[in-house]
This record gives structure tokens, C-alpha cells and sequence, in this order.
């Protein structure tokens, strides 16, 4: 089972992250943040939320932007991994609507420090996917919630990837990019979970959203700058993949003269799907 490297504190099993942490990565979750924002963003229920608990918020990217569509609020980030924190800690102080109205906690999801109904809305993220128990993380996430209070989860629903033209090698690498995420304790179809998880810990007005993200010839330039974000997005998972024996360099070489062959179709086709839910602690 690979493990990747991750430190700080821990309240109970811990999975190993796909993505790794070098700086390269620590920029494509930024540049995650900017380009699915559209949808994210779009009807969030944060409008009388004024102090936010973000969990597994990472380098701060998604931090940056809650504060920005939300001027009257304030986050406190709550991230296990020292690395993703050093990086938070350097970098939103350069994001000016940022300044004075974040807080950055190393905690680990499952076992937080904070008292019971901290906060007036929760925002969780990608994190999901990673963590072997996710009922958990939200069961501690309800806990620090006020009765009532917004939640809303972003995750993954990778059965969902399709390719114009049709790319089998990339396919193959798929899949063992899921396969290998499931290996490590984590979960590349939890956004299908979403409902019953929040159910599970008690949860209510729980409401699933499937967010598409479908390009054609009807609009090039967004499919091309998708193609883009998911390529980085793919070979994100190459280190980890290839030091489990996951995949070889022919395979990611095989996968990046497919995507650059897609990249070149002008009948190219990209779909995915993510689910974002909205409930109520
Ligand atoms: C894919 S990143 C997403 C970061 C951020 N939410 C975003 O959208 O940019 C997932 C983050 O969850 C963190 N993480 C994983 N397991 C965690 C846990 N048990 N407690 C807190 N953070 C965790 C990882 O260190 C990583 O920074």
C-alpha cells in the first residue's frame, strides 16, 4: 500500500494522498480553484454566514475565494498537513480581500478541537475522496456546526470521465488512478455518497446537485483550458501511481499523446461530473 508523505496530527486511520505535495501541486489547486469556480460558486447559501469552518481546506485557494464572494464572512481553515498550511500561510496574505479574516488550524478532520456549534456554515471541498472514514468528517463537522447552519460538499464522481476521440490508454490510467486512490483509503465515487452520508449523521434538507462540466466545438477555448486543468489533474497522481507500480512512464507517455491528441480534434468531447450537496446541521 503506498503512502504518501503527510504528517500532523491524527485522530484515527489515516489515508495516503494521491496528489502528493510538491509545489507544482500545491499551484494546481489554485489553478483547480480558479477554473471550477463557476460551478461552485454559483448558489451557495452562505449569505447570513458570517464565521465558516473550511475543512481540508488545503493551500487556502478555495479560502480565497468564500472571502471574496462573501464579505462579511470569516474562515477558519481547518488542514492536517503542515506543508498545504506553510503554503496557506504565505500565500493568502497576498490575497488583499483576505487580509485579517482567516484563521488556519492544523487539525485533523476527524477529530476536531473546536466545541460543539462553533461555526455558522462548514465548506468541505476534494477532501472526502481521501479520508477512509467520511461519515466522520462530517458527523465532526455537524458537531461544530449551529443547529440549522449551511454545509456544502463538493466531491468527485470519476465514473463519470468520457474522452472525443476515444482514448483507451488514457482509460486504462483512469482507472488505475481510481483504483489506486480506493488502495490508499480513499474513495473516487463518493460525490455519488454524498446523500446518505450527510443523512447518516444526521443531516437534514439535504439536497445533491450533479454539476457537468461538458465541452464540444460549441465552446473551444473553455474546452481547451479544461483540458488543460485536466491533464495537470491526471498527472497529479503520477508519482504516487508509479512509485505503488501502478503505471509506468509508457503509460503516462501513451496518456499524454492521447490528450494531446484530443487537445488538437476540433470534434473533441469532454464530460465529467462532480456533486456538490447542500444541507442543514
Ligand atoms: C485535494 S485537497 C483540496 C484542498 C481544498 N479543499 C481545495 O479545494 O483547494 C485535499 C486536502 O485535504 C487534506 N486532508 C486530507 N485528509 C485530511 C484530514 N483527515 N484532516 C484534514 N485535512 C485533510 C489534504 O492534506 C489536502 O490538503
Amino acid at each position: 500500500m503506498a503512502r504518501s508523505k503527510s504528517g500532523g496530527k491524527s485522530g484515527g486511520k489515516k489515508a495516503g494522498y494521491l496528489h502528493g505535495f510538491t509545489a507544482k501541486e500545491r499551484q494546481r489547486l489554485r489553478e483547480q480553484a480558479r477554473v471550477l469556480e463557476p460551478w461552485i460558486y454559483d448558489r451557495l447559501p452562505f449569505a447570513r454566514c458570517r464565521h465558516l469552518v473550511e475543512v481540508g481546506s488545503g493551500v487556502g485557494a478555495q479560502t480565497a475565494n468564500l472571502l471574496r464572494h462573501y464579505p462579511e464572512m470569516r474562515v477558519t481553515c481547518v488542514e492536517r498537513s503542515p506543508i498545504q498550511l506553510a503554503e496557506a500561510r504565505k500565500w493568502l496574505p497576498s490575497v488583499p480581500w483576505a487580509k485579517g479574516r482567516y484563521t488556519l488550524a492544523e487539525e485533523d478532520a476527524t477529530a476536531l478541537s473546536f466545541g460543539r456549534e462553533s461555526f455558522d456554515g462548514a465548506f468541505i471541498s476534494w477532501l472526502l475522496e481521501h479520508v477512509p472514514d467520511p461519515a466522520r468528517v462530517l458527523g465532526e463537522t455537524r458537531r461544530v456546526l449551529k443547529r440549522g447552519a449551511p454545509i456544502i460538499v463538493n466531491e468527485v464522481l470519476n465514473a463519470t470521465f468520457f474522452l472525443e476521440p476515444y482514448s483507451p490508454r488514457t482509460l486504462d490510467y483512469w482507472r488505475e488512478f481510481n483504483d489506486h486512490q480506493i488502495e490508499i483509503g480513499g474513495d473516487p465515487h463518493v460525490g455519488a455518497k454524498l446523500g446518505n452520508l450527510l443523512q447518516t449523521v444526521g443531516f437534514t434538507d439535504i439536497v445533491t446537485r450533479v454539476k457537468v462540466a461538458h465541452f464540444d466545438s460549441r465552446s473551444p477555448a473553455e474546452r481547451a483550458e479544461f483540458l488543460t486543468y485536466w491533464t495537470d489533474l491526471l498527472l497529479s497522481g503520477a508519482p504516487s501511481m508509479m512509485a505503488a507500480k501502478r503505471v509506468d512512464q509508457r503509460l503516462v507517455d501513451a496518456m499524454r499523446a492521447e490528450l494531446d491528441t484530443v487537445a488538437h480534434d476540433p470534434q473533441a468531447v469532454f464530460f465529467y461530473a462532480f456533486v456538490q450537496a447542500e444541507a442543514r446541521a
